[in-house]
Formats: C-alpha cells, structure tokens, sequence
C-alpha cells in the first residue's frame, strides 16, 4: 500500500508572522491523519520559523529548490546539507515555475535528484506538458522525456525514494484542475514507465501526487482514482481549512 502523500507548496507567499500561523494551524491537527504523509514547503528564509513550529508533530517540511554543489562560490545558492541542518526531510525538484519561468532543465534536475538522494532528502520531482503540447497530443511523449532526462541514472532502490508529482502546467494555479480521468491517464502512464525503466516492484511502490488546482472540494475525486498517491497543492496550500479539507479527502 503506498501512503497517501499531501504536500502543500507555499511557492514566494506570505510573511514570517503568516507562515508561522499557518504552520502551527497545520501541526496541530497533523496527527489526527496519520495515515497521511502531510508536508509543506515554505520560502526557505521560512525553513527555521516551520521546523519550530512542526516540532514533536508529524508535520514534515521541506524546500522548494536547492543546488546541487556542496558547497562554494555559488552566490544566492542553498545546499542539500543546509536543508539537511534546517531539519527538512523533502525537496520539491523541476516543479513547472521554475523549468518555465527560471529555465531549469532535465539535466539540471538530474544532478539536483542525485544530489538529494545522495543526502538522504526525498525529492519531489515534478514532470507535466504544457497546454499546446496536449493539444498536439504530445503528452506522453513529453512526460517520458521529462521521466528519462530528470531521473536518470538512479538504481531501482534509489528510485523508490522519489515520490513524483505529475503537475500538467495548464492546471497550475488557473483554477482549471485535470479531470480525474486526465489525472489517471498520465499517472497510469508514469507507473508503466516506472515498470519498464525499473520493475513491478518500484512501479508499485512510488508514489505519483498529482497538481493543479487543487482544492478541498475536488481534492476527492482525483484521490479516488487507483494511480493518484497524493497531491502537490500551490494556491489551496496557503489556507489551513483549505488544505486540511485536502488531507481529510486523503484520509481513510
Ligand atoms: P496550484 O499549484 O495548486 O496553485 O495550481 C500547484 C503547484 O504548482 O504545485
């Protein structure tokens, strides 16, 4: 059984007092979902103000981005190893915003998957087509090259430490949410992939979170179907009702 996993991306949103209230909400009610895996990601400059507040609960946090180097002469970088010292357990990798926007590339979130494996952080590596390639009806097409080029290299074992998050960009943050059977399709997809690159095995024990547009009041559907583990939540993520109603639709 693969444990259902929320995880709610604060994305460059809401101040230190903000994040505080929110983390707290969230810790509190944290352990009545145990059999969810529930966590968010701050602005890293928040990390600190998180981990307090998530402290004794099973709230788990993580970054947004790192770099891949160690250490160095890398100005405005963060390393693996200061999340690591920050307390976080994940770190999201390739999400669209900064593929799209920051010009991220498969092979630069290659070297931040190893990176990360390597340090003992569980990446959440994000693939998903834009609007023109599903209407070219290049999806497919478009999430195995982003499979084979950001997760390239790893062993089976290590790849049963990734969790992926199949996030299509036309759905991220426009209110327009993939349908449940659009969801199913890719996710369907990315297991078969994970079979054919790895095994049974590894296909049955990756978790595939799906993101877009998620909210309480859809979150359900989209959990109900068999290949969808979780879910990546941006806008919704910010509220605590809101993202709680998530977990609770995740709840058994
Ligand atoms: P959204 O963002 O929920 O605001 O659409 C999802 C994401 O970017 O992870």
């Amino acid at each position: 059984m693969r444990r259902p996993f929320i995880a709610g991306n604060w994305k460059m949103n809401l101040d230190r007092a903000a994040v505080v209230e929110l983390a707290k909400a969230l810790a509190e009610k944290a352990a009545s979902f145990a059999d969810v895996e529930i966590a968010v990601f701050p602005p890293s400059v928040y990390i600190d103000a998180v981990r307090e507040a998530a402290a004794g609960t099973p709230l788990g946090y993580g970054a947004q981005n790192f770099y891949h180097e160690a250490n160095g002469a890398f100005t405005g970088e963060i390393s693996a190893a200061m999340l690591l010292d920050l307390g976080c357990d994940y770190v999201i990798l390739g999400h669209s915003e900064r593929r799209h926007i920051l010009g991220e590339t498969d092979a630069d979130v290659n070297k931040k998957v190893h990176a990360a494996l390597a340090a003992g952080l569980v990446p959440i590596v994000c693939v998903g087509e834009l609007l023109s390639e599903r209407e070219a009806g290049q999806t497919n097409e478009v999430i195995r090259a982003q499979f084979d080029g950001s997760l390239a290299g790893l062993s089976a074992e290590q790849m049963t430490g990734v969790v992926i998050a199949y996030e299509p960009v036309w759905a991220i943050g426009t209110g327009r949410v993939a349908t449940p059977e659009q969801a199913e399709e890719v996710h369907r997809e990315l297991r078969k992939l994970l079979t054919d690159r790895y095994n049974g095995h590894v296909a049955e024990s990756v978790r595939i979170q799906y993101g877009g547009s998620v909210k309480a009041s859809n979150a359900a559907e989209l959990l109900a179907k068999e290949n969808v583990d979780g879910a990546l939540v941006g806008g919704a993520s910010l509220k605590a009702d809101e993202f709680l109603g998530i977990v609770a639709a995740a709840h058994r």
